[in-house]
This record gives C-alpha cells, structure tokens and sequence, in this order.
C-alpha cells in the first residue's frame, strides 16, 4: 500500500489547530453550526437505507467508518446513536485530541492514525464518512476505490467533498485555492461522477450543494487564522486567485 499520498502540509495545519476541535465559537464554529443539520440528515438516511427501527439508539449493531474524523465532530454523535465506530485521520494529534474528548464523555470510539491507503485492518464498513478530504488528495479515484473497497454489499459512502460549476468533464487544478497549497483536484459534477463510475459504485445519489459564505466561515478549518474574506475577492465571487468560490457538494455512493 502506498503512504506518500498523506498530505504533509495538511496534516501539519490540522495538528496545529487541534485542540480547538471542540470549541464551539473557536475555529471550527461554522463546523459546530452545522454539525446538528448533518448529523439529523446522517441519522435519518441511514435508518431508511437500512430499514432500521427508531429507538434511542437507531444506529446498533452498525460498523461505520469515518474518514479524516479531526477531533470526532461526527464520530462521538454517531457513536451516541448506537454505532460502532472506527475513525481515522492522518493527523496524530488530530487523533489525540478526539480520544482524549470521547474517554471524557465515556464513549467507546476505535480511533486509528492512518489514511485509507495506510489503514491495515481487513474488517468492511456498513457505512463509510468522506467529508472534506477528497480535494486534498492527489489520486480521487484512488480514493474513491479504497473507499469502495472498504464497504460491505448494501454499504454506503457520504461524500463531502469541493466541486466547480460547468458541464464539462473536467477538474481544476489549481496551484493554490482560496489561498491553500494543498487542494489538487476540484472537479465539476460530471467529473466527479466519472471518477465514482471508475470506482464502480453500483449507484450514486446527489444530496445537495451549497456555496459556502462568510457569514458562516470566519477563521475556519480552511485557513488558519484568516476569515474567508481575507481570500474571496471584495463582492464574494472569486477566491483571491481568480476561481469560483468553494462549493461544496454532498453525495451518496452504494454498493
Ligand atoms: C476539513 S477536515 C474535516 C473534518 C471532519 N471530516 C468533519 O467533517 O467534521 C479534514 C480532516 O481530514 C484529515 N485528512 C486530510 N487528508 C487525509 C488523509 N489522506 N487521510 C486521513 N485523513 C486526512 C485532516 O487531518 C483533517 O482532520
């Protein structure tokens, strides 16, 4: 298995912040903002696609995995609905600060250090997490392959991940995006598509997009100690480089 795709740059400026994981007004506050929205969103997609009963904890006897964790947003929820989880991110201390929180809230959470490509265990997932770790990689179908490779038959994938608008199959790759070093690849819907159909994903599902705005992205995980208008242009439309402004785009993959 391949280790050189673990991002340096990223993984240091995660490390970096992460004891602010769990502060609510902290750097990651537009996180905690939406955290309740996608984690009522996660609970209710998953006890209909697996047809489960709803009690106080909806998710039992499910093995779900989430990939870049940070410091356990979405793992400790998940967690409490009943789930096993197992979390993994590239960032020791990212790892660290996630199970130092959850031995606090006495919640039982696998967190490993590793990355898809890295992770050596052999069990299959119900459910895999990928939010906002796609861009950051420079093989996306790579990824979206471990990704499929990680799930049970009937499983599926949440994506989050950066997209640009058009109809054309085609990605940016820019040198530097909204001021960071470490996004490769930013493609449009169809693009995306196209690299979800090489990974041979039986079925893919479009949940939604939203541009992302200032209102709700002051000093977040996306710059350390910069606001987003410190890299969008002065009426919002582009990143200080010249490019579309981060649209993110949320989408189910099964298997
Ligand atoms: C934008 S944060 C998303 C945090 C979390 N998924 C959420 O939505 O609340 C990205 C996280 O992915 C981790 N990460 C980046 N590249 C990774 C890789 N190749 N493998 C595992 N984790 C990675 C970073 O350390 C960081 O914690």
């Amino acid at each position: 298995m391949k280790s050189n795709t673990i991002n340096k740059l990223e993984i240091a400026k995660f490390s970096k912040i992460a004891a602010e994981w769990w502060s609510p007004n902290g750097k990651f506050k537009p996180l905690h903002k939406f955290n309740p929205i996608r984690i009522k969103y996660l609970k209710e997609n998953i006890i209909e696609h697996f047809k489960l009963k709803q009690t106080n904890s909806p998710l039992k006897g499910l093995n779900i995995l989430d990939i870049g964790c940070g410091g356990g947003l979405l793992s400790e929820p998940i967690t409490r609905l009943g789930a096993k989880v197992t979390a993994i991110d590239a960032s020791k201390k990212n790892i660290q600060v996630a199970k130092f929180h959850a031995k606090k809230n006495k919640l039982k959470i696998n967190y490993i250090c590793a990355s898809p490509e890295t992770l050596k265990i052999k069990k299959k997932f119900d459910v895999i997490f990928c939010m906002g770790v796609l861009y950051h990689r420079r093989d996306p179908i790579d990824m979206l392959k471990e990704l499929k490779a990680g799930l049970n038959r009937g499983g599926e994938v949440i994506l989050d991940t950066l997209i640009i608008e058009g109809n054309d199959e085609v990605a940016l790759t820019p040198i530097r995006y909204a001021k960071m070093k470490n996004v490769y690849f930013i493609p449009t819907l169809k693009a995306l598509l196209n690299w979800i159909e090489k990974a041979k994903f039986s079925d893919v599902e479009f949940i939604g997009k939203r541009y992302t705005t200032t209102n709700e992205q002051r000093k977040t995980e996306w710059i350390d100690g910069e606001s987003l208008e410190s890299f969008l242009n002065k009426d919002e439309t582009k990143t200080i480089e010249g490019y579309e402004p981060p649209l993110r785009c949320y989408l189910k993959l099964k298997y």
